[in-house]
């Protein structure tokens, strides 16, 4: 797969430099580069933003460093003078961080695991003038992407994040495949609690049924432990939840924490739920 991240504080991205990112980059499993922005800049103070049409407070980015930089990184993908829109050749996909985009996910992340080219367009100020997204559309599928309802002062930390979230979905990337399979969101759940040696910490002993060698029970309970911490932290999941998915045993669970299961989805009943409120005590 190949990443090009835009930005104008490309140092900030360095940080995809470490870990299993870093070494995937390293492996040529994934073909990551930064730009400076400002590298696509005429003046002499090198400039990316302007007053806002219509007025109003703070700064916009300007549409030419764009619109070059955009031009550019789509063209080079292919090596085509046309750019990637040129016959027969897959569009990249363009995700612009946004506040205002549509929420990320791992359902997202899977998504664009599949892309060959993905480039990440990080704003500052205000954002980036609108035109350019309508403009980039013409060579690009362009998704503008927030990370969550809250607002940054750049693209840069979504960027680090969605890279990661989707780069570790890479073939490859994660050594053992299956540590991806049971992970939380991948079927819609949360993950169950995990442990490891020693059985007896601080006088907390790990749940006995994980060290009984027992594998169909071990399945069963994290499975169990999967749907209560669901219920408790993350209701709303459990509610988007396709009932075909759930067992005999998980419909139990559901029962006795207070939810209903019908053919139309999953309901919370009065008593339902603890509340993400004193999690320890209730795990
Ligand atoms: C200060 S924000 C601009 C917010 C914009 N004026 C608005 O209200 O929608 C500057 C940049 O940070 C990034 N950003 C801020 N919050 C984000 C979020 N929740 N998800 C993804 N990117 C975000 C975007 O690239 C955005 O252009």
């Amino acid at each position: 797969m190949r990443i090009d991240v835009i930005s104008i504080f490309p140092e900030y991205l360095a940080a995809l430099d470490l870990s299993l990112i870093g070494k995937a980059r390293r492996d040529g499993l994934l073909q990551l580069q930064v730009h400076d922005l400002r590298g696509w800049t005429t003046d002499r103070h090198r400039t990316v933003d302007d007053t806002p049409t219509g007025g109003g407070a703070g700064m916009v980015m300007k549409p030419e460093p764009w619109a070059q930089a955009l031009a550019d990184v789509a063209g080079a993908a292919d090596g085509l003078p046309g750019g990637a829109a040129a016959d027969g050749a897959r569009r990249p996909v363009l995700i612009v961080p946004s506040p205002a985009g549509e929420v990320f996910t791992q359902a997202t992340a899977y998504e664009l695991a599949g892309e060959e080219h993905l480039v990440f367009a990080c704003g500052r100020y205000e954002g980036i003038d609108e035109r350019v997204l309508e403009w980039a559309a013409e060579q690009y599928t362009v998704r503008p992407m927030s990370l969550g309802d809250y607002v940054l002062n750049g693209g840069e930390v979504a960027v680090l994040a969605m890279v990661e979230a989707v780069g570790r979905l890479v073939p490859g990337v994660v050594g053992n495949p299956e540590s991806l399979v049971e992970e939380s969101h991948s079927d819609g759940l949360l993950e169950y609690p995990v442990y490891t040696k020693p059985a007896l910490w601080r006088d907390r002993a790990v749940p006995e049924v994980l060290l009984s060698g027992n594998h169909a029970a071990i399945a069963r309970w994290r499975r169990d432990e999967q749907l209560r911490r669901t219920a408790r932290r993350r209701p709303d999941l459990l509610e988007r939840l396709d009932p075909a998915v759930l067992d005999k045993g998980d419909r139990a669970v559901l029962a006795a924490l207070g939810w209903s299961v019908g053919v139309d989805g999953l309901r919370p009943g009065p008593g339902a739920g603890l509340g993400a409120g004193n999690e320890a005590v209730a795990e």
